[in-house]
């Protein structure tokens, strides 16, 4: 007979670790999140975890410095507590994009994230859509690495029309655009994008758009600057409709506002990140969720 399974909640996406929950048939771990009035966290765990495997779910994104600490500190906790084996999902690793140095004087920051999860007694990874595979090698743990391709193709298809091409909305997003284009039958094109600012790109078209519906991908939305010159820049090459995915919606500053105003007509995201009801009064976007392929995966890690 299986183990039940202790799955807890950290404070940054309870909405989707409930939903998790539900899918798995177990209620969130007892847990109490506070903070002190200057500004420290405290975390008390309110559940007997002594010999047990334990899940705790923690996006790392809006205010990722506090759900980092604070995932760190309820780890601590957990292995204080005596849990045999320590599970963090994670479903949006912040700091990918700091995965290597690009000038002198720069940090692998994506790498001290992983050094200081795995310090504090995390023994499992379970993410979903890494900025970059080599992300995965930077522990020395195992790591579950989900993808969320096969569910933003089937909803998009539901509204993709014939003589589309898949864009990819840069180099990085090349790997995901070029795997949705094989298993939707479509033609891929290519955006080559240099970054003049963190808000500002240039981008230029590697392929043709002219009088064709565009797919376009990428994995993280953040100021929103990648996915709008992309989008623009297809119009302007002479793109009918244009129709969006992304896995991680940081949608940071009044990206949601330039996306309303942009030529995407709908943007499918999952809810790896927390969206506010504010998501919801934006007429472009269509949330998917991430729970089931995460409640899979737990399934998958359990003891028998
Ligand atoms: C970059 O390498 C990523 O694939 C995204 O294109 C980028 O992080 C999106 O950021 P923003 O929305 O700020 O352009």
């Amino acid at each position: 007979m299986s183990k039940q399974i202790l799955l807890f909640s950290g404070s940054s996406n309870k909405t989707l670790a409930k939903e998790i929950g539900k899918n798995i048939n177990s209620p969130l771990g007892a847990i109490e999140l506070k903070i002190f009035p200057d500004n420290e966290i405290s975390v008390t765990i309110s559940e007997k975890v002594e010999d047990k495997n334990v899940f705790i779910l923690q996006s790392l994104a809006i205010d990722p410095h506090r759900y980092l600490f604070e995932l760190l500190i309820i780890v601590d906790a957990l292995k204080r507590a005596s849990a045999k084996k320590i599970t963090a999902i994670i479903p949006y690793y912040s700091y990918g994009r700091q995965d290597r140095r690009i000038n002198p004087g720069e940090p692998i920051t994506a790498k001290l994230i992983a050094n200081l999860l795995t310090s504090a007694g995390v023994t499992h990874l379970i993410t979903l859509d890494l900025h970059a595979d080599p992300i995965e090698g930077f522990f020395d743990i195992p790591v579950t690495h989900l993808h969320s391709q096969e569910l933003l193709v089937n909803e998009a298809k539901k509204i993709l029309q014939p003589n589309t091409v898949v864009v990819a909305s840069d180099i990085g997003s090349f790997k995901m655009a070029e795997q949705i284009a094989k298993s939707l039958h479509l033609d891929l094109v290519i955006i080559r994008k240099e970054r003049l600012s963190p808000a500002q790109v240039k981008t230029a078209l590697i392929g043709n758009v002219t009088n064709k519906n565009v797919f376009l991908v990428d994995n993280i939305c953040s100021t929103g600057a990648t996915l709008i010159s992309a989008a623009t820049l297809c119009r302007e090459k002479g793109a009918k409709t244009i129709i969006a995915s992304v896995t991680h919606g940081i949608f940071a500053g009044k990206s949601l506002q330039k996306i309303e105003e942009s030529p995407i007509e709908s943007l499918f995201v999952t809810n790896t990140i927390c969206q506010n009801d504010h998501i919801m009064d934006t007429k472009k976007i269509r949330l998917i969720s991430v729970s089931k392929i995460i409640a899979d995966a737990i399934e998958n890690t359990r003891d028998p």
